[in-house]
């Protein structure tokens, strides 16, 4: 028998930005949800449903019809509610820039670090704004994303045949703007693999929370580092995405099926005791 009943939360990202009629069962009743919490309004309404049989409870992260930018984005209040839902997980869809050769567009990547290039971003939840935070926190930040919710990830994208790459830094820059060359080509040096504008704080923030957090990243383009024409643009990030969006849905469709069954006790304690132990203040 498991302590934890396993829920799980998806953020749709770019491309995704409608995950109620782009992620769930047709058939799968949905409940909205207002979500409104202690660090303020999320980026859209909670859908509650049922995906592959799961329950899960679907965000659009710049919310429905893509209107809110990366710097605006209210990634506390959407981590926040997603614990409030119940959730144990996130699995988190994000298109990215590719800063190698070897990761064409198309591609997934299941990102296993990040390079933290945001400036304006409320960057923890350990500021004393809510009692359910108290204290000075300093959560580790190895391993960032969830290894073994990333091995599902994974997994389930190599059995379904899928180019899928383990592992990978991810570089969030603030945006909108994309990178100059001469960031992008910085960022190449740094050892950043993948450039988007949401993955920090998104996935710090679900570390601070407890909960086990895991992306799908799809190259979209090469932002700006080759020598070649074929610059990122914004209508080709979406235009990429769309025509590959059916990957990420059938990864998630699988994984959410796989995460339920298993017991995750180990692995929400193991992170709930370095929660503890991460925050200084007695
Ligand atoms: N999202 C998709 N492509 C991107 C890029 N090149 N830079 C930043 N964010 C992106």
């Amino acid at each position: 028998m498991s302590i934890y009943k396993v829920k799980i939360g998806i953020i749709g990202g770019s491309g995704l930005d409608d995950p109620e009629k782009q992620i769930l069962d047709s058939r799968s009743i949905t409940k909205k949800e207002d979500a409104k919490n202690d660090f303020g309004v999320p980026s859209s309404d909670l859908f509650n449903g049922t995906l592959n049989g799961v329950d899960v409870v679907l965000l659009s992260r710049h919310g429905q019809g893509h209107t809110i930018s990366p710097s605006n984005v209210n990634y506390r209040a959407n981590i926040e509610a997603l614990r409030l839902a119940g959730c144990t997980h996130i699995l988190a869809s994000t298109a990215c820039g590719s800063l190698v050769e070897s990761i064409t567009r198309g591609q997934l990547v299941i990102p296993d670090s990040f390079l933290d290039r945001t400036v304006k971003r409320n960057t923890t939840f350990y500021d004393g704004t809510s009692k359910k935070y108290p204290g000075v926190c300093h959560v580790p930040m190895e391993p960032c994303f969830d290894p073994t919710t990333s091995k599902i990830l994974y997994n389930v994208g190599q059995e379904l045949g899928y180019d899928i790459k383990k592992g990978g830094t991810v570089v969030s820059i603030e945006g909108p703007r994309f990178s100059s060359k001469a960031e992008s080509k910085a960022m190449r040096i740094w050892g950043g693999e993948l450039i988007n504008m949401t993955t920090c704080p998104e996935v710090y923030l679900a570390k601070e929370a407890g909960l086990l957090y895991a992306a799908v990243a799809m190259a979209t383009d090469y932002d700006c580092w080759r020598d070649s024409d074929d610059n990122v643009h914004a209508a080709d990030v979406i235009k990429v995405f769309k025509e590959n969006v059916i990957k990420i849905r059938e990864i998630l469709t699988k994984a959410v099926h796989i995460i339920n069954e298993k017991n995750w006790d180990k692995e929400i304690d193991a992170l709930k005791d370095l929660l503890r132990s991460s925050n200084i203040s007695s």
